[in-house]
């Protein structure tokens, strides 16, 4: 029996109803796989335009290269732990250390002792900052820095010096031992090497660190500090739980 001409036309309207359907589906999954990570899109977006974001933040008029997120995060762990004494390895122009003294001064607390081999001009000057000169694995600054921080009750380590593997796993082997328990050793820009930025640098600091947990349970990740989806330092803030 043949269909009527509306029974064609129905059909007709059905199949190409259902080829829409199949072509939209097929998009929607295919455009929002892609563009499900915000936080990473907006991370890669924050990182590749240097000039307007990370290299354009300042601290007092100081330069500094961290993420404002991150150092709302610093903030916090300043306020709840009141360190005696923290320890930042690579200084550059010095914003950062200058902004950890300012928390500093509002908590009433703290030193700050900034390490780096270069020396700046310009950068903050402020009685609870000591800087200091060399490689922040030589033999010399570390024996400097245990001297330094010889009876102080709470130790928060920073390393952001250079962030190539190996020094950072040099570091991180070296300062957890200043680290006292509840307090951090955070292990900035593990966002390179293509987490989610720079795919293309090389191991750095987060291989650094998973590579450091294969050694040591002195520490545990705190995914609380990446609470603000986007952070400079992921999987980088390491509680000292022993
Ligand atoms: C990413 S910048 C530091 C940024 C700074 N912490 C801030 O908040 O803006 C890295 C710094 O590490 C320093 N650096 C590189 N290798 C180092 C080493 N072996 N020891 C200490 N500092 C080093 C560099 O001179 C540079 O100033």
């Amino acid at each position: 029996m043949g269909l009527s001409q509306d029974g064609v036309f129905r059909k007709i309207f059905r199949i190409a109803t259902f080829v829409l359907e199949l072509i939209f589906v097929r998009s929607y999954n295919y455009f929002s796989k892609n563009s499900g990570d915000i936080p990473a899109q907006f991370h890669s977006l924050y990182y590749s335009s240097p000039e307007r974001t990370w290299k354009n933040t300042r601290w007092m008029g100081h330069r500094t290269m961290k993420c404002p997120m991150d150092l709302w995060i610093y903030q916090e762990l300043l306020f709840e732990l009141k360190p005696d004494i923290v320890i930042e390895t690579g200084t550059n122009e010095g914003g950062g250390v200058g902004f950890l003294a300012s928390i500093m001064d509002s908590i009433g607390k703290g030193k700050v002792i900034a390490v780096d081999i270069e020396e700046l001009e310009n950068r903050p000057v402020h009685e609870r900052i000591t800087y200091l000169k060399g490689s922040s694995t030589s033999d010399k600054v570390v024996q400097k820095i245990a001297k330094m921080i010889e009876g102080s009750q709470i130790v928060l380590v920073i390393l952001d010096s250079d962030h190539n593997m190996h020094h950072v796993l040099k570091e991180m082997k070296i300062y957890c031992d200043f680290v006292t328990p509840n307090s951090y050793m955070i292990v900035e820009d593990s966002n390179i090497n293509g987490h989610p930025i720079m795919p293309n640098w090389g191991d750095g600091p987060f291989e650094a660190i998973q590579e450091f947990f294969n050694h040591n349970d002195s520490f545990e990740i705190d995914q609380n500090c990446e609470k603000f989806y986007m952070t400079f330092n992921p999987n980088g803030y390491l509680k000292k739980i022993r």
